[in-house]
């Protein structure tokens, strides 16, 4: 019976660019709807970009340009990325449109006028200068665990720990530097309690449809044990989004606009398709239309498309999710992505070196149905493409494609042998499983099926030896059979591949002659027929340019100077039980101009006196002279890396002369002295050859 389904993969940020830690979810989601539709089934397949919240508006401002520009580019590159990684979205948008608005306010106004809104303070750290109440990510300080400096306002990543942003020591905001103050402000919260009941017949209706894995029900379970805390879903002016219709000033949470994204972006679909939107929407007439709603997102964002986006949908009378599948995270060589390890990787910088079908491929090979996270092993990824791909299917058209046109003008016999076609059946019948498979998610499995059987048509393909019938005249006709069940055998298995590398098919297919649209095309084989001439399929991955991709991301770091920033974590709540999703702070610093360096007073001190301060166990004061500027005091917290700070007198260091002062509680500092290293034991002064007069700028 043929399904009707909607399929969504997680709109990405538009704050940054799409990375192949993105292209687990959009492969996995491309995949599964071009296996659906193989099989006979009614699949759209939309996504945007999530395009509201503080960091975008923040970005926005560091580059002088509107947020609406920003995004604008943002989304421009990003479907040139999902483009050339064939990823088969029928409509690509953005949350920050009217359709969008709209949705959103329906389904807002419903809830409220169904008394699930209540508003109550919330007291949260402002940054007095700028103006603006500071998300989690937005205010850093040293972590009141273990002493780290710089530490983000949720969590240390020194020693692990997580706290709330007043726990930190010496905070400040990460936008503007000042001190933050503590202030109150009313917030509109979603009472996600009464949607329990509801939220539990939904998850029992799924776990017995198979809608929801296994991890993520035993999820589920627990945070109904916890208690569902009420969600904020408002922010304060200054911020990029949709204003709540009934409350100047006040903006919808980043995540309550963006799920109702799904249905936005589709909705434009459905308006330039004259497709009946409707249908897979409304609660009542998706149920009679039986038309499902099947979501692709990672496992830090379960909470957001288990509990309050089904429970906003039913509060708004809409559908809710048929299914929400699970992924792990990516990471390259064993470890996260890293930029200083040049593993994190763009899409981009993905594409300008390799061939996408290698990465889908690979991928494939790698996802299950779980939540396990996925290994980019980078000589793995070499070897499986060049063995699998090129060595064993590849390889199967190249190796037999050359007798067919020399000796038979590319065609294919006009019947296959009995004892040949009962070979194709049988190849045929080994992988009609994968259909199901592909719709399990079980696409290491299906590679498995897949290459199997091309192993076993390699293996036969060299008993026959066709390159030995080639020199016998005597053996033309079984020359032409084998040769003729040989690309037939490849056509099948081109078929069921087709999902994962559609491109490389694609070229396959100009070979063949011939499209496959659906499984059921190959189950008998094909005779008669006149083949185009062979092209080169794909070739073997180049090591050298995996090494070039790596040392391109890597370079992308050059300009940075900060300590690259992780996303924000996720899946934990913040103290006004809203997850902290949006307020990942950028993971490098923006571009200054000559004139934002020159606000900089940097000078030369001659050290005149260091000692250990009591009661500190990370300072040192200094006593500088500072020439023209007179004599500076200044604390430093290097005392970890100078266990005797009598030998630094002499020394001409580098200090920030125009810093604010600051009063400490061991007295005034005046400035800021220049150290290089991560911190702790690995710290180095900065200082300037004999000879420089004290006071001298340093530029
Ligand atoms: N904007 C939100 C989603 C809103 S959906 C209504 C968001 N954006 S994101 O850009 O941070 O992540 C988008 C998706 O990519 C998420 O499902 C996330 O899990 C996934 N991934 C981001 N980094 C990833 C890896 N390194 N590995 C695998 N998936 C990753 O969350
Ligand atoms: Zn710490």
């Amino acid at each position: 019976m043929s399904r009707r389904i909607l399929v969504t993969c997680a709109l990405p940020y538009a704050n940054g660019p799409i990375h192949i830690g993105h292209m687990v979810e959009h492969v996995q989601g491309d995949i599964w709807v071009r296996a659906m539709r193989m099989a006979g089934h009614e699949v759209h397949f939309v996504c945007a970009d999530d395009a509201h919240g503080t960091p975008i508006m923040l970005r926005a401002e560091r580059e002088g340009i509107t947020p609406e520009s920003l995004i604008e580019q943002s989304n421009a590159l990003h479907r040139a990325d999902f483009n050339d990684f064939g990823i088969a979205y029928d409509h690509y948008s953005t949350t920050n449109s009217d359709a969008n608005k709209a949705l959103t306010y329906r389904i807002y106004n419903a809830l409220r006028d169904a008394g699930h809104v209540e508003s109550k303070a919330v007291t949260q750290f402002y940054d007095p200068d700028r103006g603006m109440f500071l998300p989690d990510r937005f205010v850093k300080g040293e972590c009141p665990h273990c002493h780290a400096k710089d530490q983000y306002g949720d969590s240390c990543e020194v020693c692990g720990k997580t706290y709330t942003p007043t726990d930190l020591i010496e905070p400040y905001s990460v936008v503007t530097g000042a001190r933050p103050v503590q202030k109150a402000s009313q917030h509109y919260f979603v009472r996600l309690a009464d949607f329990e009941s509801m939220l539990r017949a939904w998850l029992s209706e799924r776990r017995e449809a198979g809608g929801l894995q296994g991890e993520v029900v035993n999820k589920l379970e627990e945070w109904f044990a916890d208690g569902l805390r009420s969600w904020d879903v408002s922010r304060d002016a200054p911020y990029f989004g949709f204003e709540i219709p009934d409350a100047p000033g006040k903006f919808f949470y980043v995540w309550l606009d963006a799920p109702v994204g799904y249905f936005a972006s589709f909705r434009e679909f459905c308006e330039e398709k004259g497709l009946d939107f409707d249908a897979f929407i409304e609660r009542d007439a998706a149920q009679k239309a039986g038309t499902e709603l099947v979501h692709f997102i990672g496992k830090d964002i379960i909470y957001f498309h288990t509990l309050f986006w089904p429970a906003m949908l039913h509060g708004a009378g809409l559908r809710t999710p048929t299914a929400v599948n699970v992924h792990g995270f990516l990471t390259v060589d064993g470890a996260k992505m890293s930029k200083s390890r040049g593993t994190f990787i763009n899409a981009r910088t993905y594409l300008e070196q390799l061939d996408p079908d290698y990465l889908r491929y690979y991928l494939a090979a790698m996802l299950g149905p779980t939540l396990t996270d996925v290994d980019l092993d980078l000589k793995a990824f070499e070897e499986r493409c060049n063995s699998h791909l090129v060595g064993k299917w590849v390889n199967i058209a190249s190796r037999c494609s050359g007798f067919l046109a020399k000796f038979f003008d590319g065609k294919l016999t006009d019947t296959l042998r009995d004892d040949l076609a009962a070979r194709y059946r049988m190849a045929a019948e080994r992988l009609a499983p994968v259909a199901g498979q592909y719709e399990r998610r079980d696409y290491a499995a299906a590679m498995r099926t897949i290459m199997a059987v091309a192993d076993d048509t390699n293996a036969w393909i060299a008993e026959c030896a066709p390159w030995k019938m080639a020199k016998d005249e005597s053996l033309r006709e079984d020359l032409h059979q084998v040769c003729s069940l040989a690309i037939n055998l490849f056509r099948l298995l081109s078929a069921y591949l087709k999902p994962v590398v559609p491109a490389t098919v694609a070229r396959a297919e100009t070979f063949l002659a011939l499209e496959a649209a659906h499984f059921d095309d190959v189950t008998e084989p094909l005779c008669g027929h006149q083949l185009a001439p062979f092209q080169p399929l794909l070739t073997r991955v180049d090591a050298g340019k995996i090494a070039a991709m790596l040392e391109a991301s890597r370079e992308s770091l050059k300009p940075a100077a900060a300590p690259a920033a992780p996303q924000a974590k996720k899946t934990p709540m913040t103290e006004n039980a809203s997850p902290a999703k949006d307020d990942a702070a950028d993971e490098q610093l923006p571009t200054i101009t000559i004139d934002d360096f020159a606000k900089l007073d940097l000078r030369i001190g001659k050290v005149t006196v260091c000692e250990a301060v009591e009661g500190s166990n990370k300072l040192l004061r200094f006593e500088l002279d500072a020439g023209e500027l007179g004599t500076r005091q200044i604390f430093s917290g290097i005392k970890a890396a100078y266990g005797e700070p009598e030998k630094l007198v002499g020394r001409n260091v580098v200090f920030v002369a125009n810093l604010a002062p600051r009063k400490m509680r061991f007295g005034l500092s005046e400035g800021m002295i220049l150290s290089a290293g991560s911190g702790g034991d690995d710290l180095f002064l900065l200082d300037a050859d004999a000879g420089v007069t004290p006071g001298a700028p340093v530029r």
